[in-house]
């Protein structure tokens, strides 16, 4: 490590300024390292709605100043003082922190502790395992958890929120391998080809779609996958199916949602909150699902390599909804 104390290490961090930060590359030494008992090599990191929010100083996100910014990554250990893990293995990091209380994933040396740590595992190469990142992890925890409250194919559509969102492409591409019939609701009427292509069957213009406001409407979607919250979760609530099952994680719609308890109490609507910040047992068991019989088929066309440098314009692109699908950083392009 002699060669690398002396290194450079870029970083595209978060400075106090503005109402929740400023964000901008910037140069950190070996001695800048964040605490931790592995010292990693980033391969590839995602970009994430969340790390655009950090970045552009829109969302109150990061715990301290400076912090790098990104809420994932997968790295080559360089050193460890943990005997689970040795130079060159590969491992996957999320959440715990990271891009808001740790240093996180758009850093090209990074130290972490050991307990934040999976194995990169088998089935997925480390570009494939961050196009999937913590977007499609927590959309394979939300068909885990839907499916042991009694969501089966056949038992009617599944309706996908935010559908050209990375959570949601990938929630799409997961779903219809599994048989289930997938109805996507975008803001994007154009990329209706890429949404059939991922596997729904319908695509419904949210821009034009009439969401109606009574307490209780047609019964139409035994899942919903949410990743946009606000109104169109209060439309969802009361629109399943009787025992139909919602699982909510994103707010690219907004944070507030209004509704009534009827849907929960004569549909037995049920609305699960998922959380990606699972313990390391539960993420090992997903991402294992994720690599084998969840493994998404259409990586190659809902992510695309990014160069370190293309990360201010992807924040900007992210947060204005144009991006389709996700951006993964791989930090051997130049
Ligand atoms: N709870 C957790 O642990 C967890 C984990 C991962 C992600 N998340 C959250 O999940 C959400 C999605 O993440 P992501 O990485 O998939 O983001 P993303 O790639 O930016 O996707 C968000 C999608 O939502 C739709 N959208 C954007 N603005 C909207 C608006 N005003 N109204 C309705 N739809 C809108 C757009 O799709 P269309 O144009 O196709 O509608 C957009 O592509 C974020 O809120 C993120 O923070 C939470």
């Amino acid at each position: 490590m002699n060669t690398r104390d002396t290194q450079t290490i870029r970083a595209y961090r978060v400075f106090e300024g503005g109402k929740f930060g400023l964000g901008r590359f910037a140069e950190m030494r070996r001695e800048d390292l964040d605490e931790g008992n592995v010292v990693v090599r980033a391969l590839h990191a995602s970009v994430n709605y969340k790390d655009a929010l950090t970045a552009l100083g829109k969302a109150k996100v990061a715990n301290r100043f400076p912090v790098s910014v990104g809420i994932d990554v997968c790295a080559e250990v360089l050193e460890s003082a943990d005997a689970r893990f040795a130079p060159g293995d590969t491992v996957i990091a999320h959440g715990s922190g990271l891009g808001a209380d740790h240093d996180g994933g758009y850093q090209e040396i990074n130290r972490f502790p050991g307990d934040w740590l999976i194995k990169l595992p088998g089935g997925l190469s480390p570009f494939e395992s961050m196009a999937i990142g913590v977007a499609g992890y927590t959309t394979a925890l939300s068909i885990d958890l839907m499916e042991h409250n009694g969501l089966a194919p056949g038992n009617g559509p599944v309706l996908v929120n935010g559908a050209t969102g990375g959570a949601a492409s990938i929630a799409i591409d997961l779903l219809s391998a599994r048989g289930y019939e997938v109805v996507a609701l975008s803001g994007k009427p154009e990329a209706e080809p890429y949404l059939r292509e991922l596997g729904a069957s319908r695509v419904i213009d949210r821009k034009t779609f009439e969401f109606g406001t009574r307490p209780l409407e047609k019964p139409m979607w035994q899942g919903a996958i949410d990743s946009v919250g606000g109104e169109q979760l209060g439309w969802l609530t009361r629109t399943m199916q009787r025992e139909g099952v919602i699982a909510s994680f994103g707010n690219a719609g907004g944070i507030e949602f209004k509704g009534s308890v009827l849907p929960f109490i004569l549909r037995g609507v049920r609305l699960i909150g998922v959380y990606a910040n699972s313990p390391i047992p539960l993420r090992e068991r997903i991402w294992g699902r994720l690599g084998t019989d969840l493994r998404p088929r259409h990586l190659a066309r809902i992510a695309r390599p990014i160069a370190f440098d293309a990360l201010p314009q992807v924040f900007e692109d992210l947060i204005a909804a144009k991006v389709t699908g996700r951006m993964v950083v791989d930090f051997s392009l130049r």
